[in-house]
């Protein structure tokens, strides 16, 4: 394990020697909302390749790119493309820009995907704020010896997800006109999407959306004491919810057409972070 935080501070490192200042706000962006990127300002792209120990993103849509500049005025440090479980990449992989961002000194972040909705008012272009999450399925990414440096070996976990950074979203939504929901995350492995019998299971158990990702890197923030936002856009219905198979061409088509208020909310909600 202490080649983990070998590995974390050459990846922080080579990115402090990129950037010439010190980002507030680290935001991860999902399936499809890629988008999200062209609004940041004064730009500088590193691409994961160049990182040390970060891995090239292999799912469409998702481009590989850290990006660092800022976004209405506040500075900020985007992952366009995160990596997967399913993609084969050890917990330790999928959750290591976490860990760099808080070894930059990064307290605050933004976590976005694309997931399937389980309750009945998400609909294919809903935006949900993440509320809580059900990651049973997820193999823990603390397991091994604990990271004191990060955070206690058994972190708490009854509030993942900031109250004040939800009601800020939920204000910044209202005043923009926006409409959001909020509900429960469940994280599928994936890469199979669910079968509808597993979607009727974890709707029982208080499921709202689904999807195969958020958790690991919310799990790694928390236990570094990092405040999380989590949103999620709806591209689908959860399986057997809706009458269409799902395929990841929807998922990214779909997030393509809510993409217009899902900048608008996360580019104010950034102004307006605090
Ligand atoms: N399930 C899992 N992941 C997803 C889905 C889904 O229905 N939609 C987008 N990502």
């Amino acid at each position: 394990m202490e080649n983990i935080m070998q590995m974390v501070k050459e990846a922080a490192s080579y990115i402090k020697s990129r950037i010439d200042f010190k980002p507030e706000i680290a935001v991860i962006l999902g399936s499809g909302l890629g988008p999200l990127a062209g609004k940041v300002n004064n730009q500088i792209i590193i691409k994961y390749s160049e990182i040390p120990h970060f891995k090239t993103s292999t799912v469409a849509g998702h481009a590989g790119e850290l990006i660092a500049g800022t976004i209405s005025g506040r500075r900020v440090l985007v992952m366009n493309g995160r990596f997967h479980y399913y993609e084969g990449h050890p917990m330790e992989t999928v959750t290591l820009p976490v860990r760099v961002f808080a070894m930059l000194g990064i307290r605050d972040i933004l976590v976005t995907n694309a997931a399937g909705g389980i309750k009945d008012s998400l609909r294919p272009g809903s935006i949900m704020l993440i509320n809580d999450h059900l990651g049973f399925m997820c193999p823990s990414p603390l397991i091994g010896i604990n990271l004191d440096e990060f955070g206690p070996r058994f972190p708490d976990m009854s509030q993942v997800y900031d109250r004040t950074l939800l009601k800020l979203a939920h204000r910044v939504a209202d005043d923009n006109g926006i409409t959001v929901d909020e509900g429960v995350y469940c994280y599928f492995r994936g890469p199979q999407y669910e079968t509808p019998a597993e979607i009727r299971a974890v709707r029982m158990l208080g499921a709202d959306a689904a999807g195969m990702s958020t958790v690991p890197e919310a799990i790694v923030a928390r236990h570094c004491g990092m405040r999380i936002l989590g949103i999620s856009l709806i591209t689908n219905k959860a399986a057997g919810l809706g009458n269409t198979e799902l395929s990841h061409a929807e998922v990214n088509e779909t997030a393509h057409r809510a993409e217009h208020n899902m900048v608008m909310l996360v580019q104010n909600i950034i102004s307006e972070w605090k």
